[in-house]
């Protein structure tokens, strides 16, 4: 098993890649805390559930990615239920897709707030402690629309593109510290926050891949389970691409 024995946290695991990856993880071995927001009680509680009917061990926090407080305090639950925090996967996020001009300064600040600086208070309250303990795996959710431009989503592209940045800065500067940090970039993934886009719009994301068809969300997954474990242990700044081929174009 990939993560026997590891101890670590998953955001937005109410659904999606974040619900298939709280169950690879857990699969693999490893200790979970799913954490999401108090609205998505219901579908969290769903995740613990197919969690513990295999026989699994996690527990359910509740967190508003874009505070600094609930980072802490979910990191804080990873510590106090299962003894250490070896891994954490960054993955709540939003979508936008706007039109440039039709981008607000709300709207940019809204999804720059999540998926960008709610990624980076992630990796500061999870990086204050992996760096104490000298290891850890961090892994942030990044997009095909953080490596490329994708036009009608400036915004969601901007907000992704940082988190590569912010993966590979980090990456540098903490290289030696036993700590690695990484990201996956998927293409298009069947999942609740695909569906927020009309028919037309998820055809086009699909023309744009080699591989014409949806991803599964336990596909993005895997990539990020295989980036946590020790078999990634060379690995750290990169941004794995799964992608059906997007960017191979
Ligand atoms: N689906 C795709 O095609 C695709 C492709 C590339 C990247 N992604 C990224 O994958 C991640 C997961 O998305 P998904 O496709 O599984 O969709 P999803 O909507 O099922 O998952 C996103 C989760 O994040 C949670 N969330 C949103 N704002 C939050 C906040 N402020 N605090 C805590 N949780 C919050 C939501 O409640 C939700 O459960 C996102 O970061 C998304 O940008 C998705």
């Amino acid at each position: 098993m990939l993560i026997e024995g590891l101890n670590g946290l998953v955001t937005g695991a109410a659904g999606g890649i974040g619900r298939a990856a709280a169950v690879a993880f857990a699969r693999e071995g490893g200790n979970v805390v799913i954490a999401d927001l108090p609205a998505q009680r219901e579908r969290l509680e769903g995740t613990a559930e197919i969690i513990t009917d295999t026989g699994g061990k996690v527990r359910i926090e509740y967190i508003d990615v874009t505070s600094l407080d609930d980072q802490r305090r979910t990191v804080a639950a990873v510590v106090e239920e299962f003894g250490r925090l070896d891994f954490a996967f960054n993955n709540a996020g939003v979508e936008q897709q706007t039109p440039f001009l039709d981008i607000t300064e709300e709207a940019f600040d809204w999804v720059m707030g999540i998926n960008t600086k709610g990624v980076f208070l992630g990796m500061k309250a999870q990086l204050e402690v992996m760096i104490a303990q000298g290891s850890g795996a961090i892994v942030n959710m990044a997009s095909a629309a953080g490596i490329r431009g994708l036009p009608g989503y400036a915004g969601y592209a901007a907000s992704k593109h940082a988190v590569v940045g912010l993966t590979r800065s980090a990456a540098v500067e903490y290289g030696d510290s036993g700590v690695r940090i990484n990201a996956v970039a998927p293409a298009a993934i069947d999942s609740p926050l695909l569906a927020e886009l009309s028919a037309e719009s998820r055809d086009e994301l699909v023309a744009r891949q080699a591989i014409k068809r949806l991803g599964d969300p336990a596909e993005a997954a895997e990539a990020a389970v295989w980036l946590a474990s020790s078999r990634a242990s060379f690995v750290t700044g990169t941004t794995l691409a799964v992608d059906a081929g997007s960017s191979a174009f």
